[in-house]
């Protein structure tokens, strides 16, 4: 239905702006309007600066939209983070990658550009690779990134940085995957699989549902492997986008992980990022039998992320897109619009005898942490807060500030399950209609009749976890000030988080 709406939309805009059979006349599933790239058009009704929601501590550009974590590689001691950027305006458009850098994956400095939306069409979402053995030609250590070339159809191409990732250069045999016939096919990402010594990329086929296996030895011709599906109902509502597949320890062993973000099947509506635990065996990945849909995060604002690659002792290293397509080009942010989830550090807990991705915050957090005290001093705008409580005894607390705002959560013991409420207490929500959310809830996803909470609260987000990260909330808020206290609990423990 949604994307009949869409092409409706298209169609209108197609018809009052005569530029119907301009090449890049492009649409995005989930976004309320269609915009035409290369004309950088702001979508924003305001243009009005607005830094009262600009997080502390997670990631946002100085200005501009952002969506999904791009190319994500850790190079020469530098984990560098490219995202879908609009150069020109605070809406949707002009498809290119940003790019930020960190030594800490705390501390970012915005790069310039490091790839503009070129004459194939928009810089679509995808992954990088370092080139150790200059597999693919263009040097050793040189940074290899795919992404989708979106025009007339979506093709993966392949641009390679000699300069540590600061700049690129299109492959001359460029498209490496061509593709005339599917609506929906992309997102690449690339990993290394060491026992068929081959590289595989992972594809997302949008409305048919599916994931693409593709292999490599020289990064530049490609066959087709497999295809993934489900017959997961649930599963099968959205469109699947930004695959990604991992390999975990687990119980003495390992498992492989397909994670697809799914719009707008997410499990509090619009976007969500749903995965599978099974085996890959270098051609093909089977999925365990498990009560699917499961999710990596129950709340409405962690889309499209995957993870780093080479990042050092194989960590595997998560960051998401903090929005939702129901909402995000609406959310009063300006000059910038969007940011990104604290990094993540994926791992596969055992909970009631079956494999769960837990996704606890990275332990480079404790690099910005101040002490942990009974309260936090004056004006702090980030902080983490821990507490445990009865898992077997149903509870209710508030995570408010001082202008009689608050996000009110409830533990719902007899259905094991945490609910959020992100209604007009908790801010500003009338900027889209599908914003407010009266219960948000989550599996405790836990054993026994305790629950350690980890709850980060940012200047316009709170994430609240589990201790080891089997339950995860992410969901943006916009309160008038920021929230600095948490009400209805005893034995709440605090610290500031800040830039050191
Ligand atoms: C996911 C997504 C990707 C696409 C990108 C375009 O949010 O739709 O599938 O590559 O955004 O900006």
């Amino acid at each position: 239905m949604k994307s009949i709406n869409i092409c409706i939309l298209t169609l209108i805009a197609a018809a009052l702006t005569g530029c119907g059979d301009d090449k890049f006349d492009l649409e995005i599933p989930g976004q309320t309007e269609t915009v035409t790239p290369g004309e950088g058009e702001e979508s924003t009704p305001s243009d009005e600066r607005n830094e009262l929601y600009r997080p502390a501590v997670h990631f946002t550009p100085a200005k501009n939209w952002i969506n999904d974590p791009n190319g994500m590689v850790y190079a020469d001691g530098v984990y560098h983070l490219y995202y879908q950027y609009n150069p020109q305006g605070n809406g949707w458009g002009n498809m290119s990658w940003g790019h930020a850098t960190s030594t800490d994956l705390m501390h970012w400095t915005e790069q310039p550009v490091a790839m503009l939306r070129n004459e194939w069409g928009d810089i679509f979402s995808g992954s990088a690779i370092l080139d150790t053995e200059n597999t693919a030609g263009f040097g050793k250590n040189s940074i290899l990134a795919f992404y989708t070339a979106s025009g007339d159809h979506q093709q993966q191409c392949l641009a390679y940085s000699t300069d540590g990732g600061m700049t690129f250069t299109q492959y001359e045999g460029n498209p490496v995957i061509a593709n005339t016939s599917l609506p929906d096919f992309r997102d690449p990402k690339v990993i290394w699989h060491e026992e068929s010594k081959q590289w595989i990329m992972c594809l997302a086929l949008g409305w048919s549902q599916q994931i693409e296996f593709w292999g490599s030895k020289n990064l530049k011709s490609w066959t087709k492997l497999s295809t993934f599906t489900t017959d997961s109902a649930r599963s099968n509502i959205g469109q699947w986008e930004c695959p990604d597949l991992i390999r975990l320890p687990y119980k003495g062993g390992e498992k492989w992980v397909l994670i697809v973000s799914n719009n707008p099947g997410g499990p509090a509506g619009g976007s969500g990022t749903e995965y599978f635990v099974g085996d890959f065996d270098g051609t093909s990945f089977t999925a365990m039998p498990l009560d699917y849909p499961l999710w990596l995060d129950y709340g409405s604002d962690n889309y499209a992320g995957v993870t780093w690659s080479n990042v050092p002792s194989g960590r595997s290293i998560m960051i998401g897109w903090m929005n939702n397509w129901n909402y995000a080009g609406d959310v009063p942010c300006s000059p910038w619009r969007s940011a990104m989830t604290l990094p993540r550090e994926l791992s596969l807990k055992e909970v009631d005898g079956n494999p769960l991705l837990a996704t606890a915050v990275v332990k480079e957090l404790d690099g910005i942490a101040g002490e942990w005290s009974e309260s936090l001093p004056a004006g702090t705008a980030a902080w983490e807060a821990r507490v445990t409580l009865p898992s077997n005894e149903a509870s209710s607390f508030r995570i408010e500030n001082g202008a009689g705002q608050f996000m009110e959560a409830e533990l719902n013991a007899a259905a094991r399950r945490l609910i959020v409420k992100r209604n007009s207490n908790s801010g500003e929500v009338s900027f889209n209609n599908l914003f407010s959310q009266p219960g948000i809830s989550a599996p405790l996803n836990c054993e026994g009749d305790k629950i350690e909470l980890h709850i980060y609260v940012d200047r316009s987000s709170v994430e609240i976890t589990n201790a080891d990260g089997t339950m995860c909330l992410t969901n943006v808020v916009y309160p008038k000030e920021p929230y600095s206290v948490i009400t209805g609990l005893s034995g709440v423990e605090y610290r500031p988080l800040g830039n050191k």
